[in-house]
């Protein structure tokens, strides 16, 4: 044999090439400098030093030299091989040193802290808000009035004068727990809190002069100004002699106590089945005073630029209510309104978007202090 096998020749065979090697050495060396984590290092060193990493690859094709050019090939592959995993090493102790050093900040526990005392929680600032406007009116003599939120059918719709067809059932989207069966009343989440009306007049003796904050519930989708579940003050007044200018007066009461004095304050036109006359309550912006209105350069986020804010509803109880009560219309007459607590929040601190109201995030609530 006289012509060698090039093709055993370390320096032909491309992988055992010294500069091949050299490459393939460096190629992992900067991998390894580059490893930010220890995951990333997993996987260099899996690229760069595992069973089918360049360096272990060339190294399976010594076996294939001339044994005596074995050596020479074997010594380049190994010291290359052998720098890789050193480096390797090195990266992986100081990879961990971060992280142990990293762990011991971000899970330093502070134990000169008072382990006894824990963070006193605070009512919901909806909670808070509805006891302040029913305070102004216990400050006029009214009394705090409850119903269920689980209401009967009759209480929430048939006793206040909404006919089982009426149209006017359906400007309340319901959520229904019981149908009807037969005579009987079914169960519905309550729509407002107009139910209370009933039973406080069922439930007391005349006249009667209360307020009912509660839960409400209709079908509404959650977004910036809707929920689901929201809050209403309910009012009710019945007694002799009692005038559409009465609710008035303690509407413009509750608006002074609620928001400051001089601000005027305007019904408009409206229907429910249970009062009549009916009307819409709104009251003069607090910030722009209608300043904003059709002035462009005056934008008011308050009221939107239309120089009024809507309360709620109201108006006269309708006699038929009155006597579905069993009261007697020939003596007494009332009147009654439904304020929107959320929109009273939404108002008095500038709170933007519903879902902070719902979302339950304490940072939320914090910000209004820790009444209790
Ligand atoms: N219950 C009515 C509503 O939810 C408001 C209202 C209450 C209107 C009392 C008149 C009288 O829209």
């Amino acid at each position: 044999m006289s012509a060698s096998n090039n093709s055993y020749d370390p320096v032909e065979v491309t992988s055992l090439h010294p500069d091949e090697v050299a490459r393939m050495r460096d190629e992992a060396l900067a991998a390894i400098a580059g490893a930010a984590s220890l995951a990333d290092l997993k996987e260099v060193r899996l690229a760069h030093a595992g069973d089918r990493s360049p360096l272990a690859l060339a190294n399976r094709e010594i076996g294939a030299l001339q044994p005596t050019a074995r050596a020479d090939a074997g010594k380049r592959v190994g010291g290359a091989r052998r720098e890789v995993s050193e480096a390797l090493k090195a990266r992986q102790a100081v990879l961990e040193e971060e992280r142990d050093s990293r762990v011991l900040v971000e899970e330093a526990v502070d134990v000169t802290l008072p382990w006894d005392r824990a963070p006193r929680g605070a009512r919901h600032p909806l909670t808070t808000v509805a006891e302040r406007m029913a305070d102004i009116f216990v400050g006029m003599g009214f009394e705090v009035a409850e119903g269920p939120e689980v209401e009967a059918e009759w209480f929430n719709f048939d006793a206040l004068n909404f006919l089982p067809d009426h149209p006017a059932r359906t400007m309340q989207d319901t959520f229904f727990v019981e149908s009807r069966t037969g005579g009987e009343s079914g169960l519905v989440l309550r729509t407002h809190t107009s139910p209370v009306q009933i039973r406080a007049l069922l439930g007391r003796e005349l006249p009667v002069y209360v307020v009912a904050p509660g839960k409400t519930f209709r079908t509404d989708e959650l977004d910036a100004t809707h929920s689901p579940v929201f809050h209403q003050l309910e009012g009710l007044v019945v007694d002799e002699g009692i005038t559409l200018a009465h609710l008035r007066g303690a509407i413009d009461a509750f608006v002074e106590g609620m928001f400051g004095s001089g601000l005027r304050t305007r019904f408009r036109p409206s229907y429910f089945p249970f009062t009549e006359p009916s009307a819409e309550v709104d009251m003069e912006c607090f910030v722009c005073r209608g300043a904003s209105v059709g002035d462009p350069d005056r934008p008011c986020r308050t009221c939107s630029s239309e120089g009024w804010i809507e309360l709620g509803g109201c108006g006269v109880v309708n006699p038929r209510v009155l006597t579905a009560a069993g009261v007697d219309t020939g003596r007494y007459s009332g009147w009654a309104f439904g304020l929107g607590v959320e929109r009273t929040l939404m108002f008095a601190h500038g709170v933007q978007d519903m879902h902070d109201m719902v979302e339950g995030d304490v940072r939320f609530t914090s910000a209004f202090g820790m009444e209790i």
